[in-house]
């Protein structure tokens, strides 16, 4: 059966000492016994996975990583490669992230072809999908959504389905404070579940984990959590200390 997971993404916040410290203290705070069925992971720049790996070593954190490039390797200056990553013993990677969709202008199939290099090298991808407020407004959140999935991960085997998390993120909710209800999470939640059904099967579909992102905080988490089809978190800001992401990580 599927796992809850409770992810942070740091996004490019964070020191060599502040990340190191940050795991540190997460470590410390972690109620160990409630991890049984449940995953913490934390998502650093990549040039500070390396010292979070060693603090995390032996922890219930996972640490994991942001992006991926979609070659092995090659002069793709500024770029990190999955061989690189699976190196240091990453095993997971975040890919489709709306602000990599907009601001570094990755496109759909740009990002097929990253988890199918992601996959290629037994990495677990947690990819990331969500609609603008315009497109909600004009009540075309389904279409894009499923549109996501469909160009980024609907080539894909069932059986590799395994190392897929998807991650629903409304753009309008992430890092505005604005929240998705928990009412419009479950039921984009459902959708996507419904499709992924559809286009495989109920087996593939009910293993899939659905993470909810956007403005989640220790206020809101546990109610958005607590929705059947809500299999956990990816949260931005609220999991840049460690007090705030312990707090999320509990509530579920
Ligand atoms: P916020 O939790 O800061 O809204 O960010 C969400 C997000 O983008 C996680 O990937």
């Amino acid at each position: 059966m599927r796992k809850n997971i409770i992810a942070g993404n740091w996004k490019m916040n964070k020191t060599f000492q502040e990340s190191v410290d940050l795991i540190h203290n997460l470590n410390d705070g972690i109620d160990q016994g409630s991890l049984t069925d449940k995953r913490i992971m934390v998502a650093p720049t990549f040039v500070n996975l390396y010292p979070s790996l060693l603090e995390s070593k032996d922890s219930p954190v996972e640490v994991i990583a942001q992006n991926l490039h979609e070659e092995d390797s090659g002069a793709f200056t500024g770029e990190v490669a999955a061989p690189m990553l699976t190196a240091m013993d990453v095993k997971t990677v975040i890919l489709g992230h709306s602000e990599r969709r907009t601001l570094f202008n990755e496109s759909p199939e740009l990002l097929a072809k990253k988890v199918d290099k992601a996959l290629e090298h037994d990495l677990e991808v947690i990819f990331c999908i969500g609609e603008t407020l315009k497109i909600r407004k004009t009540e075309n959140h389904y279409l894009e959504i499923a549109g996501q999935v469909r160009k980024s991960l609907f080539h894909l085997r069932a059986e590799q389905w395994k190392n897929i998390i998807i991650a629903y993120e409304p753009v309008w909710a992430i890092g505005t404070g604005l929240t998705a209800t928990p009412e419009q999470a479950e039921e984009m939640h459902q959708f996507i579940r419904r499709i992924i059904e559809k286009k495989y099967s109920s087996e593939v579909a009910e293993s899939t984990s659905i993470l909810y992102g956007g403005s989640v905080k220790p206020n809101n988490a546990e109610e958005i959590f607590s929705q059947p089809d809500v299999d956990g978190g990816l949260v931005g800001g609220a999991s840049l200390n460690a007090e705030d992401f312990l707090a999320i990580i509990n509530s579920i």
